[in-house]
Protein backbone atom coordinates (compact mmCIF):
# COMPACT_ATOMS: atom_id res chain seq x y z
CA UNK A 1 0.00 0.00 0.00
CA UNK A 2 0.85 3.62 -0.46
CA UNK A 3 1.67 6.22 2.15
CA UNK A 4 -1.36 8.64 2.52
CA UNK A 5 -0.54 11.80 3.54
CA UNK A 6 -3.16 14.89 5.17
CA UNK A 7 -1.29 18.28 6.09
CA UNK A 8 -2.52 21.84 6.20
CA UNK A 9 -2.02 24.46 3.28
CA UNK A 10 -2.03 27.22 4.89
CA UNK A 11 -0.90 28.61 8.38
CA UNK A 12 -1.53 25.70 10.24
CA UNK A 13 -5.33 25.37 12.04
CA UNK A 14 -6.86 24.02 8.83
CA UNK A 15 -9.13 21.79 10.66
CA UNK A 16 -6.46 18.71 9.79
CA UNK A 17 -7.49 17.19 13.34
CA UNK A 18 -11.16 17.11 12.59
CA UNK A 19 -10.39 15.58 8.75
CA UNK A 20 -7.70 13.02 10.26
CA UNK A 21 -10.25 11.50 12.92
CA UNK A 22 -13.12 11.14 10.01
CA UNK A 23 -10.53 9.59 7.95
CA UNK A 24 -9.16 7.39 10.68
CA UNK A 25 -11.81 4.91 10.34
CA UNK A 26 -10.58 3.93 6.94
CA UNK A 27 -7.10 3.39 7.85
CA UNK A 28 -5.17 0.83 10.01
CA UNK A 29 -2.54 3.11 10.93
CA UNK A 30 -2.09 7.25 11.72
CA UNK A 31 1.21 8.71 12.02
CA UNK A 32 3.00 11.78 13.12
CA UNK A 33 5.78 12.72 11.19
CA UNK A 34 6.97 16.64 12.42
CA UNK A 35 6.24 18.96 14.82
CA UNK A 36 5.44 18.34 18.62
CA UNK A 37 3.32 19.98 21.33
CA UNK A 38 2.73 23.20 19.00
CA UNK A 39 0.31 21.56 17.36
CA UNK A 40 -3.40 21.47 19.18
CA UNK A 41 -5.32 19.60 16.77
CA UNK A 42 -9.45 19.68 17.60
CA UNK A 43 -11.49 17.12 16.96
CA UNK A 44 -15.26 16.89 18.47
CA UNK A 45 -17.46 14.15 18.77
CA UNK A 46 -20.54 13.76 20.92
CA UNK A 47 -20.85 17.20 22.15
CA UNK A 48 -17.27 17.29 23.37
CA UNK A 49 -14.43 18.73 22.62
CA UNK A 50 -11.05 16.98 22.63
CA UNK A 51 -7.26 18.86 21.75
CA UNK A 52 -4.46 16.60 21.08
CA UNK A 53 -0.82 18.00 20.71
CA UNK A 54 2.00 14.79 20.69
CA UNK A 55 -0.84 12.41 19.80
CA UNK A 56 -2.14 11.23 16.67
CA UNK A 57 -5.72 12.20 15.95
CA UNK A 58 -6.58 8.62 15.28
CA UNK A 59 -6.74 7.47 18.46
CA UNK A 60 -10.34 7.45 19.07
CA UNK A 61 -10.71 4.72 16.94
CA UNK A 62 -10.50 1.52 18.25
CA UNK A 63 -8.18 -0.83 16.37
CA UNK A 64 -6.01 1.75 15.15
CA UNK A 65 -1.90 1.94 15.63
CA UNK A 66 -1.07 5.26 16.33
CA UNK A 67 2.69 6.21 16.09
CA UNK A 68 4.96 8.70 16.82
CA UNK A 69 7.78 9.06 14.19
CA UNK A 70 11.36 9.90 14.04
CA UNK A 71 10.69 13.63 12.77
CA UNK A 72 8.22 14.38 15.86
CA UNK A 73 9.84 16.40 18.44
CA UNK A 74 8.39 15.17 22.18
CA UNK A 75 8.16 16.99 25.44
CA UNK A 76 7.04 13.80 27.90
CA UNK A 77 5.31 16.32 30.34
CA UNK A 78 2.94 17.53 27.83
CA UNK A 79 2.57 13.97 26.33
CA UNK A 80 2.20 12.55 30.08
CA UNK A 81 -0.58 15.35 30.83
CA UNK A 82 -2.31 13.85 27.37
CA UNK A 83 -2.49 10.17 28.00
CA UNK A 84 -3.79 11.01 31.21
CA UNK A 85 -6.70 13.19 30.01
CA UNK A 86 -7.15 10.47 27.62
CA UNK A 87 -7.21 7.72 30.42
CA UNK A 88 -10.19 9.50 32.02
CA UNK A 89 -11.69 9.81 29.13
CA UNK A 90 -12.03 5.39 28.59
CA UNK A 91 -9.19 5.65 25.99
CA UNK A 92 -6.03 3.70 27.27
CA UNK A 93 -2.79 4.03 24.46
CA UNK A 94 -0.39 1.56 25.96
CA UNK A 95 -1.35 -1.09 23.49
CA UNK A 96 -2.11 1.20 20.09
CA UNK A 97 0.49 3.65 20.59
CA UNK A 98 4.49 3.78 19.28
CA UNK A 99 6.90 6.33 19.60
CA UNK A 100 10.27 6.10 17.06
CA UNK A 101 13.25 5.98 18.93
CA UNK A 102 14.59 8.97 16.80
CA UNK A 103 12.50 11.23 17.81
CA UNK A 104 14.01 13.59 19.89
CA UNK A 105 13.10 14.83 23.18
CA UNK A 106 12.26 18.46 24.60
CA UNK A 107 14.27 19.44 27.63
CA UNK A 108 13.29 21.50 30.35
CA UNK A 109 15.72 23.69 29.22
CA UNK A 110 14.69 23.64 25.58
CA UNK A 111 11.48 25.50 26.47
CA UNK A 112 13.87 28.12 28.84
CA UNK A 113 15.91 28.81 25.71
CA UNK A 114 12.65 29.75 23.69
CA UNK A 115 11.48 31.82 25.99
CA UNK A 116 14.59 33.77 26.46
CA UNK A 117 14.96 33.71 22.73
CA UNK A 118 11.85 35.25 21.86
CA UNK A 119 12.25 37.33 24.75
CA UNK A 120 15.22 39.29 23.67
CA UNK A 121 14.12 39.86 19.83
CA UNK A 122 11.85 41.81 21.41
CA UNK A 123 9.25 43.44 18.77
CA UNK A 124 10.69 41.09 15.76
CA UNK A 125 9.80 38.09 18.16
CA UNK A 126 7.89 34.94 16.25
CA UNK A 127 5.42 34.51 18.27
CA UNK A 128 6.09 30.96 19.29
CA UNK A 129 4.19 28.73 21.11
CA UNK A 130 6.82 28.60 23.28
CA UNK A 131 6.71 25.22 23.65
CA UNK A 132 10.76 24.43 22.82
CA UNK A 133 10.40 23.39 19.12
CA UNK A 134 13.07 25.57 17.47
CA UNK A 135 15.89 25.25 20.41
CA UNK A 136 15.31 20.87 20.07
CA UNK A 137 15.50 21.14 16.42
CA UNK A 138 18.23 23.12 16.63
CA UNK A 139 19.85 20.86 19.12
CA UNK A 140 18.67 17.91 16.63
CA UNK A 141 20.66 19.79 13.26
CA UNK A 142 23.47 20.46 15.75
CA UNK A 143 24.07 16.40 16.11
CA UNK A 144 23.65 17.49 19.83
CA UNK A 145 20.09 16.23 20.81
CA UNK A 146 18.50 13.95 23.04
CA UNK A 147 16.59 10.76 21.95
CA UNK A 148 13.41 8.89 23.17
CA UNK A 149 16.33 6.14 22.45
CA UNK A 150 18.50 7.78 24.38
CA UNK A 151 16.16 7.17 27.26
CA UNK A 152 17.17 2.75 27.16
CA UNK A 153 20.70 3.47 27.62
CA UNK A 154 22.92 3.48 30.58
CA UNK A 155 24.26 6.81 30.38
CA UNK A 156 20.97 8.90 30.11
CA UNK A 157 21.88 11.03 33.06
CA UNK A 158 25.11 11.98 31.63
CA UNK A 159 23.78 13.03 28.40
CA UNK A 160 20.78 14.88 30.04
CA UNK A 161 23.55 16.87 32.33
CA UNK A 162 25.79 17.59 29.39
CA UNK A 163 22.90 18.81 26.79
CA UNK A 164 21.82 20.84 30.27
CA UNK A 165 25.16 22.26 30.72
CA UNK A 166 25.62 23.19 27.10
CA UNK A 167 22.13 25.40 27.86
CA UNK A 168 22.59 26.51 31.09
CA UNK A 169 26.36 28.36 28.98
CA UNK A 170 23.89 29.81 26.38
CA UNK A 171 21.16 30.66 28.70
CA UNK A 172 23.69 32.74 30.89
CA UNK A 173 24.03 34.98 27.55
CA UNK A 174 20.48 36.35 28.14
CA UNK A 175 19.31 38.60 30.55
CA UNK A 176 16.49 35.88 31.22
CA UNK A 177 15.09 34.61 34.98
CA UNK A 178 14.23 30.90 35.43
CA UNK A 179 14.16 28.34 37.57
CA UNK A 180 15.11 25.03 37.13
CA UNK A 181 14.79 22.74 39.68
CA UNK A 182 11.14 21.32 39.55
CA UNK A 183 10.59 21.42 35.89
CA UNK A 184 13.50 18.58 36.25
CA UNK A 185 12.21 17.01 38.41
CA UNK A 186 8.60 16.87 36.78
CA UNK A 187 10.11 15.50 33.54
CA UNK A 188 12.07 12.98 34.79
CA UNK A 189 8.78 11.38 36.34
CA UNK A 190 7.26 12.29 32.56
CA UNK A 191 10.43 10.29 31.14
CA UNK A 192 9.75 7.34 33.42
CA UNK A 193 6.16 7.41 32.01
CA UNK A 194 7.48 7.22 28.83
CA UNK A 195 8.69 3.54 28.99
CA UNK A 196 5.30 2.12 29.36
CA UNK A 197 5.14 2.90 25.53
CA UNK A 198 6.34 0.76 22.55
CA UNK A 199 10.05 2.66 21.42
CA UNK A 200 10.59 1.19 18.23
CA UNK A 201 12.28 1.85 14.84
CA UNK A 202 9.23 3.22 13.37
CA UNK A 203 10.73 3.73 9.66
CA UNK A 204 10.90 0.00 9.70
CA UNK A 205 7.40 -0.74 11.31
CA UNK A 206 5.89 2.03 8.94
CA UNK A 207 7.28 -0.08 5.96
CA UNK A 208 6.40 -3.56 7.33
CA UNK A 209 3.08 -2.08 7.90
CA UNK A 210 2.62 -1.10 4.02
CA UNK A 211 4.64 -4.29 3.03
CA UNK A 212 1.57 -6.47 4.60
CA UNK A 213 -0.94 -3.67 2.15
CA UNK A 214 -1.78 -2.20 5.48
CA UNK A 215 -3.11 1.73 5.41
CA UNK A 216 -1.08 4.42 6.80
CA UNK A 217 -2.17 7.78 6.92
CA UNK A 218 0.39 10.31 7.92
CA UNK A 219 -1.07 13.62 9.74
CA UNK A 220 0.73 17.04 9.28
CA UNK A 221 1.19 19.73 11.80
CA UNK A 222 1.17 23.14 11.25
CA UNK A 223 0.70 24.05 7.36
CA UNK A 224 3.01 24.98 4.33
CA UNK A 225 3.31 28.32 4.93
CA UNK A 226 5.05 27.65 8.14
CA UNK A 227 7.30 25.25 6.60
CA UNK A 228 10.70 25.89 7.51
CA UNK A 229 12.30 26.30 4.10
CA UNK A 230 9.04 27.13 2.25
CA UNK A 231 7.46 29.17 4.97
CA UNK A 232 7.26 32.93 5.17
CA UNK A 233 11.15 32.88 7.35
CA UNK A 234 11.68 33.42 9.99
CA UNK A 235 8.04 33.40 10.78
CA UNK A 236 7.83 29.82 10.77
CA UNK A 237 8.29 26.76 12.57
CA UNK A 238 11.61 24.58 12.65
CA UNK A 239 10.52 21.70 10.93
CA UNK A 240 9.51 20.53 7.33
CA UNK A 241 5.67 20.43 6.76
CA UNK A 242 5.35 19.35 3.35
CA UNK A 243 4.41 16.35 1.93
CA UNK A 244 8.39 16.03 1.62
CA UNK A 245 8.77 16.09 5.96
CA UNK A 246 6.28 12.95 6.04
CA UNK A 247 9.14 10.76 3.70
CA UNK A 248 11.69 12.05 5.96
CA UNK A 249 9.66 12.08 9.50
CA UNK A 250 8.55 8.77 8.83
CA UNK A 251 11.31 7.01 6.80
CA UNK A 252 8.96 6.27 4.06
CA UNK A 253 10.43 6.54 0.06
CA UNK A 254 8.87 9.34 -2.23
CA UNK A 255 8.09 6.50 -4.38
CA UNK A 256 5.64 5.00 -2.02
CA UNK A 257 3.53 8.22 -1.43
CA UNK A 258 0.24 8.05 -2.75
CA UNK A 259 -2.88 10.46 -1.88
CA UNK A 260 -1.94 13.91 -0.49
CA UNK A 261 -4.90 15.49 1.11
CA UNK A 262 -4.17 19.31 1.27
CA UNK A 263 -6.49 20.60 3.86
CA UNK A 264 -7.69 24.43 3.79
CA UNK A 265 -10.05 26.73 5.41
CA UNK A 266 -12.71 28.82 2.82
CA UNK A 267 -10.78 32.07 4.79
CA UNK A 268 -7.36 32.44 6.34
CA UNK A 269 -5.67 32.50 9.39
CA UNK A 270 -2.89 33.27 11.40
CA UNK A 271 -1.57 33.11 14.69
CA UNK A 272 1.73 34.70 15.72
CA UNK A 273 3.78 37.81 13.73
CA UNK A 274 5.00 37.27 10.29
CA UNK A 275 3.32 38.12 7.20
CA UNK A 276 -0.35 38.04 6.04
CA UNK A 277 -1.23 39.52 2.95
CA UNK A 278 -4.90 39.01 2.74
CA UNK A 279 -5.34 40.16 6.68
CA UNK A 280 -8.40 41.74 7.92
CA UNK A 281 -7.84 44.06 10.85
CA UNK A 282 -11.13 45.47 10.27
CA UNK A 283 -14.98 44.80 11.09
CA UNK A 284 -14.81 41.50 8.27
CA UNK A 285 -11.61 40.08 10.16
CA UNK A 286 -13.44 40.58 13.29
CA UNK A 287 -16.42 38.83 11.91
CA UNK A 288 -14.74 35.59 10.95
CA UNK A 289 -12.47 35.65 14.55
CA UNK A 290 -15.73 35.39 16.39
CA UNK A 291 -18.02 33.48 14.07
CA UNK A 292 -14.98 31.16 13.78
CA UNK A 293 -14.07 30.72 17.37
CA UNK A 294 -10.55 31.77 16.14
CA UNK A 295 -8.45 31.20 19.30
CA UNK A 296 -5.48 29.32 19.47
CA UNK A 297 -5.67 25.26 20.36
CA UNK A 298 -2.72 25.54 22.22
CA UNK A 299 -2.21 29.20 23.52
CA UNK A 300 -5.31 30.54 23.24
CA UNK A 301 -4.10 33.78 21.66
CA UNK A 302 -6.58 35.04 19.26
CA UNK A 303 -6.24 33.86 15.14
CA UNK A 304 -5.49 36.75 12.67
CA UNK A 305 -8.45 36.43 9.82
CA UNK A 306 -8.38 37.24 6.46
CA UNK A 307 -9.84 36.34 2.85
CA UNK A 308 -8.43 33.23 1.07
CA UNK A 309 -5.41 33.77 -0.86
CA UNK A 310 -5.11 31.60 -3.84
CA UNK A 311 -1.13 32.26 -5.19
CA UNK A 312 -0.57 31.04 -1.54
CA UNK A 313 -2.67 27.87 -2.06
CA UNK A 314 -1.66 27.57 -5.09
CA UNK A 315 2.17 27.71 -3.90
CA UNK A 316 1.30 25.02 -1.06
CA UNK A 317 -0.48 22.75 -3.67
CA UNK A 318 2.84 22.56 -5.83
CA UNK A 319 5.00 22.14 -2.97
CA UNK A 320 3.07 19.28 -1.76
CA UNK A 321 1.90 17.14 -4.60
CA UNK A 322 -1.90 17.99 -3.32
CA UNK A 323 -4.44 15.14 -5.07
CA UNK A 324 -7.41 15.93 -3.08
CA UNK A 325 -8.67 19.38 -1.15
CA UNK A 326 -10.32 19.29 1.59
CA UNK A 327 -12.31 22.73 2.92
CA UNK A 328 -13.01 23.69 6.10
CA UNK A 329 -15.44 26.44 7.84
CA UNK A 330 -16.81 27.57 5.04
CA UNK A 331 -20.17 27.85 7.31
CA UNK A 332 -18.14 30.80 9.24
CA UNK A 333 -18.51 32.73 6.04
CA UNK A 334 -22.44 32.17 5.90
CA UNK A 335 -23.19 36.13 6.82
CA UNK A 336 -21.21 38.02 4.21
CA UNK A 337 -23.17 39.32 0.65
CA UNK A 338 -20.12 39.50 -0.99
CA UNK A 339 -17.02 37.30 -0.23
CA UNK A 340 -13.69 37.93 -1.72
CA UNK A 341 -10.47 35.63 -3.04
CA UNK A 342 -7.22 37.16 -3.39
CA UNK A 343 -5.83 36.21 -6.99
CA UNK A 344 -2.50 37.89 -7.14
CA UNK A 345 -0.63 40.96 -5.47
CA UNK A 346 0.38 44.63 -6.61
CA UNK A 347 3.99 44.73 -5.12
CA UNK A 348 5.32 48.03 -3.62
CA UNK A 349 7.32 48.38 -6.52
CA UNK A 350 4.55 48.52 -8.71
CA UNK A 351 4.39 45.68 -10.36
CA UNK A 352 1.73 42.66 -10.40
CA UNK A 353 2.37 39.30 -10.00
CA UNK A 354 0.23 36.16 -9.40
CA UNK A 355 2.55 33.92 -7.34
CA UNK A 356 3.25 33.94 -3.51
CA UNK A 357 6.36 35.75 -3.56
CA UNK A 358 10.11 35.68 -1.61
CA UNK A 359 9.28 38.43 0.63
CA UNK A 360 5.69 38.99 1.47
CA UNK A 361 5.64 42.30 3.29
CA UNK A 362 6.51 43.50 -0.13
CA UNK A 363 2.84 43.03 -0.87
CA UNK A 364 1.62 46.71 -1.08
CA UNK A 365 -1.99 45.42 -1.81
CA UNK A 366 -3.88 42.19 -2.58
CA UNK A 367 -5.84 41.92 -5.90
CA UNK A 368 -9.15 40.37 -5.30
CA UNK A 369 -11.58 39.08 -6.92
CA UNK A 370 -15.45 39.70 -5.39
CA UNK A 371 -17.86 36.82 -5.65
CA UNK A 372 -21.51 36.91 -4.25
CA UNK A 373 -21.61 35.66 -0.38
CA UNK A 374 -24.26 32.50 0.31
CA UNK A 375 -26.05 34.15 3.05
CA UNK A 376 -27.24 31.42 4.58
CA UNK A 377 -26.27 28.63 6.99
CA UNK A 378 -24.71 25.40 5.46
CA UNK A 379 -23.89 23.60 8.60
CA UNK A 380 -26.62 20.81 8.59
CA UNK A 381 -26.61 19.92 4.87
CA UNK A 382 -25.81 16.74 3.69
CA UNK A 383 -25.23 16.97 -0.04
CA UNK A 384 -23.40 19.31 -2.47
CA UNK A 385 -26.32 19.74 -4.32
CA UNK A 386 -28.31 20.89 -1.68
CA UNK A 387 -25.95 24.17 -0.66
CA UNK A 388 -26.73 27.94 -2.01
CA UNK A 389 -25.62 28.28 -5.45
CA UNK A 390 -23.13 31.09 -4.83
CA UNK A 391 -21.32 28.50 -2.16
CA UNK A 392 -21.01 26.14 -4.97
CA UNK A 393 -20.09 28.91 -7.48
CA UNK A 394 -17.28 29.42 -4.74
CA UNK A 395 -15.85 25.74 -4.44
CA UNK A 396 -16.00 25.72 -8.24
CA UNK A 397 -13.90 29.02 -8.77
CA UNK A 398 -11.01 27.51 -6.06
CA UNK A 399 -11.43 24.23 -8.22
CA UNK A 400 -10.89 26.09 -11.10
CA UNK A 401 -8.25 28.47 -9.72
CA UNK A 402 -6.17 25.44 -8.43
CA UNK A 403 -6.93 22.75 -10.80
CA UNK A 404 -7.84 20.07 -8.34
CA UNK A 405 -10.85 18.71 -7.35
CA UNK A 406 -12.38 20.18 -3.69
CA UNK A 407 -13.33 16.72 -2.72
CA UNK A 408 -14.45 17.34 1.10
CA UNK A 409 -16.28 19.81 2.55
CA UNK A 410 -16.29 20.41 6.53
CA UNK A 411 -19.16 22.62 7.79
CA UNK A 412 -18.68 22.45 11.55
CA UNK A 413 -16.31 20.89 14.07
CA UNK A 414 -17.75 17.70 14.57
CA UNK A 415 -17.24 15.01 13.04
CA UNK A 416 -20.54 14.37 11.02
CA UNK A 417 -20.62 18.02 10.08
CA UNK A 418 -19.07 16.68 6.50
CA UNK A 419 -20.08 16.36 2.94
CA UNK A 420 -18.56 14.12 0.63
CA UNK A 421 -18.49 15.93 -2.55
CA UNK A 422 -19.08 13.56 -6.38
P1 LIG B 1 -5.75 21.84 13.29
O1 LIG B 1 -4.60 22.35 14.08
O2 LIG B 1 -5.51 21.93 11.82
O3 LIG B 1 -6.18 20.47 13.70
O4 LIG B 1 -6.95 22.83 13.57
P2 LIG B 1 -7.41 23.38 15.02
O5 LIG B 1 -8.08 22.30 15.74
O6 LIG B 1 -6.29 24.07 15.70
O7 LIG B 1 -8.39 24.54 14.58
C1 LIG B 1 -9.53 24.30 13.84
C2 LIG B 1 -10.74 24.76 14.66
O8 LIG B 1 -11.88 24.81 13.81
C3 LIG B 1 -11.11 23.81 15.76
O9 LIG B 1 -11.69 24.55 16.81
C4 LIG B 1 -12.13 22.89 15.11
O10 LIG B 1 -13.03 22.33 16.04
C5 LIG B 1 -12.83 23.86 14.21
N1 LIG B 1 -13.34 23.31 12.94
C6 LIG B 1 -12.83 22.34 12.14
N2 LIG B 1 -13.55 22.23 11.01
C7 LIG B 1 -14.53 23.15 11.09
C8 LIG B 1 -15.58 23.54 10.21
O11 LIG B 1 -15.74 23.05 9.10
N3 LIG B 1 -16.40 24.55 10.64
C9 LIG B 1 -16.25 25.16 11.85
N4 LIG B 1 -17.09 26.12 12.19
N5 LIG B 1 -15.27 24.80 12.70
C10 LIG B 1 -14.41 23.82 12.31
P1 LIG C 1 -1.32 23.11 14.26
O1 LIG C 1 -0.71 21.74 14.06
C1 LIG C 1 -0.89 27.42 14.00
C2 LIG C 1 3.09 29.06 14.75
C3 LIG C 1 3.29 29.88 16.01
C4 LIG C 1 4.40 30.81 15.55
C5 LIG C 1 5.25 29.91 14.66
C6 LIG C 1 6.44 29.27 15.37
O2 LIG C 1 -2.28 23.20 15.37
O3 LIG C 1 -1.83 23.62 12.96
P2 LIG C 1 6.79 27.40 17.20
O4 LIG C 1 6.06 27.10 18.47
O5 LIG C 1 6.76 26.30 16.21
O6 LIG C 1 8.17 27.91 17.46
O7 LIG C 1 6.00 28.65 16.55
O8 LIG C 1 4.40 28.89 14.20
N1 LIG C 1 2.55 27.70 14.98
C7 LIG C 1 1.29 27.36 14.68
N2 LIG C 1 0.26 28.09 14.21
N3 LIG C 1 -1.04 26.10 14.21
C8 LIG C 1 -0.01 25.35 14.65
O9 LIG C 1 -0.06 24.00 14.72
C9 LIG C 1 1.22 25.98 14.94
N4 LIG C 1 2.40 25.55 15.43
C10 LIG C 1 3.21 26.62 15.42
O10 LIG C 1 2.12 30.57 16.36
O11 LIG C 1 3.86 31.83 14.75
MG1 LIG D 1 -4.23 23.77 15.60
Amino acid sequence: MKLNVLLGLQWGDEGKGKIVDVFASRYDVVARFQGGPNAGHSLEFGNVKHILHNIPSGVFHKNIHNVIGNGVVLDPVIFREEVEELKHKGINLNNNLAISRKAHLILPTHRILDAASESAKGKSKIGSTLKGIGPTYMDKTGRNGLRVGDIESHDFREKYNFLKKKHQDLLAQYDFQYSLEDKEKEWFEAVESLRQFAFVDSEHLINQYLGQDKSVLAEGAQGTLLDIDFGSYPYVTSSNTICAGACIGLGVSPKNVGEVFGVFKAYCTRVGSGPFPTELTNAEGRQLQEQGNEYGATTGRPRRCGWLDLPALNYAIMLNGVTQLVMTKADVMSQFDTVKVCTGYKMNDGSTIRHFPYNQYEVAEPIYQELEGWNADISGATYFSELPEAFRKYVHFIEKQTGITVRLISTGPSRDSLIEKD
